[in-house]
């Protein structure tokens, strides 16, 4: 067993957990653990750009406006205010550590358009290659300091006197070390990779939130789950996404018979909110329609969409023909770990950052390309706090007792099918219900183990996160945002602001709150 120590140990590669290595690097130090490679990250895959009213015709208030009412009015107010007000600093931010985003020929700034946004605001470094330019210009500020740990898996935290003091982790060679640290900070993104149909990294299954919530941290509006309306299909596989950008540059959602699927449903068509588009989508492709993204108007479409144009290459799909043939899929997580706006989770000595966070920013549908700015501004949170915490007692080193993993377990496959068919874009009670028994089937039959395999530990893992989904979509009895009832289809009114909280120990809820 290894035994190793640091002031912050921070896990996930993505961009806040970059920028918050990077803040905090100077004087702390640092390691960051990834259990794939530095750039498996679903921030180096963003095609999306970052959100900002850096605009002279743009202001904050307005992308306030535009975030709620995306989020369906769920919005946490206070934290989504601080985060569209910081929204030109952190532009600004980027651009002082070398990031050069898109500009037209006179010189100005391009800004682009998504879903739900009234205004072009949204700004792009080499057309759809945001995440991966990035994520390389914050990596070369910190890979001299030597502080990655690549192909290291946390599968526990460890907590004394309520406090967390470090990871159990295991490596590819499933050697295990505990690392000691006065501050852990998770930052592994969201879970949308536990659906067949998604736009994630394949790393990124919701471990975050599993180790948070085994370990007794509060997680909140698990329900919600955005589906992006344009994933890329080749035959019946989804081979990576299609930036809204493309709807955004005049792209239009068609039928295989060339009929306008969102005219006359939303007053923003083609760039309506993504659950209105992709339920759209969602219903047509159950009509048995094929569903398609016509380019033929985007002119130089390869050159602005340089991403997009190579996935088609790579995939064999001609794009040349105009028409792009699409399917929507799960893609972001609104909820999370509960944080304050400190990057605080209810357990001392453990924060949370990014997608992996719930600070209640996106609501009940996240506006296109307010994640990156999520994390950026995370990443400054949490090193804000970090850096002006009190020195932490050092805890002698704790004695390994084993960690619970399943007795049977089912195959991560198993799992996806389950979520696609009874948690997906369309949810109701008889199917929720199977899902929930059919989870706890597995999780309801645990062991000990002081030898865990690392496949033993994630698949735990992932049901753990697939139950907690399926859990809080059958309690919230309405339909809001990403999260569709059949058998709940409106919005109503006592559930409004109403945030369903899970913590450990119990099947129900313990908590239904009301934020202002
Ligand atoms: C996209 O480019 O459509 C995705 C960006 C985002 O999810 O914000």
């Amino acid at each position: 067993m290894n035994i190793r120590q640091t002031d912050v140990l921070i896990v996930g590669s993505g961009l806040s957990g970059l920028v918050a290595a990077e803040l905090l690097s100077t004087h702390k130090n640092v390691m960051i653990f990834t259990k794939g490679r530095l750039e498996d990250s679903n921030s180096y895959l963003a095609q999306g750009g970052i959100a900002a009213s850096t605009h002279k015709e743009d202001q904050w208030q307005d992308h306030l406006f535009d975030t709620i009412h995306a989020g369906c009015e769920h919005n946490h107010l206070q934290a989504t205010e601080v985060l569209v007000k910081k929204g030109p600093a952190m532009i600004k931010r980027l651009i002082d550590l070398g990031v050069e985003f898109d500009r037209s020929e006179d010189g100005s700034y391009q800004y682009g358009r998504e879903g739900a946004h009234r205004r072009s605001r949204i700004l792009h470094i080499c057309g759809d290659a945001t995440g991966k330019h990035l994520i390389n210009t914050v990596k070369k500020r910190i890979l001299d300091k030597q502080i990655v740990v690549e192909g290291e898996t946390v599968f526990k935290l460890i907590i004394r006197d309520g406090r967390c003091i470090g990871v159990w982790s295991l490596d590819e060679r499933g050697e295990m070390s505990a690392t000691y640290a006065a501050s852990v900070v998770l930052a592994t993104g969201g879970l949308s990779g536990l659906y067949p149909f998604n736009s994630n990294a394949a790393t990124v299954t919701g471990d975050g939130m599993a180790l948070a919530y085994e370990a007794g941290a509060v997680l909140t509006d698990m329900e919600f789950i955005q589906f992006h309306p344009t994933l890329l299909l080749r035959g019946r596989e989804s081979v990576g996404l299609v930036t809204e950008a493309v709807r955004g540059e005049g792209g239009i959602l068609v039928d295989e018979y060339g009929n306008r699927l969102m005219q006359g449903v939303h007053p923003l068509g083609d760039l309506a909110p993504r659950d209105i588009v992709s339920r759209e989508l969602y219903r047509a492709r159950q009509q048995g329609k094929k569903t398609y993204l016509d380019i033929r108007r985007i002119p130089r479409f390869s050159e602005r969409f340089p991403t997009v144009t190579e996935l088609c290459r790579k995939n064999g799909i001609p794009w040349e023909n105009g028409f792009l043939q699409v399917a929507p899929g799960a893609h972001f997580s609104m909820g999370g770990i509960e944080v304050d706006a400190s990057a605080r989770t209810s357990i001392p000595g453990l924060f949370a950052i990014g997608e992996t966070a719930h600070t209640g920013v996106h609501g009940a549908n996240r506006l296109a390309s307010n994640s990156l700015l999520e994390g950026m501004v995370t990443a400054e949170q949490v090193a804000q706090t970090i850096l002006y915490e009190p020195k932490q007692r050092l805890y002698p080193p704790v004695s390994w007792l084993g960690v619970k993993v399943l007795k049977y377990a089912p195959q991560l496959e198993q799992i996806r099918t389950i979520l696609d068919t009874c948690v997906g874009i369309e949810r109701n009670e008889q199917q929720l219900v199977k899902a929930i028994n059919w989870f706890e089937s597995y999780l309801d039959q645990q062991v000990y183990t002081k030898t865990p395999h690392l496949e033993e530990v994630q698949i735990k893992n992932q049901l753990l996160v697939a139950w907690l989904v399926a859990k809080s979509s059958l309690e919230r009895t309405e339909s809001r945002g990403s999260h569709y009832r059949s058998d709940y289809p409106y919005q109503v009114e006592e559930w409004r602001q109403k945030r369903i909280k899970r913590r450990k120990w119990s099947h129900e809820p313990f908590e239904i709150t009301t934020h202002a």
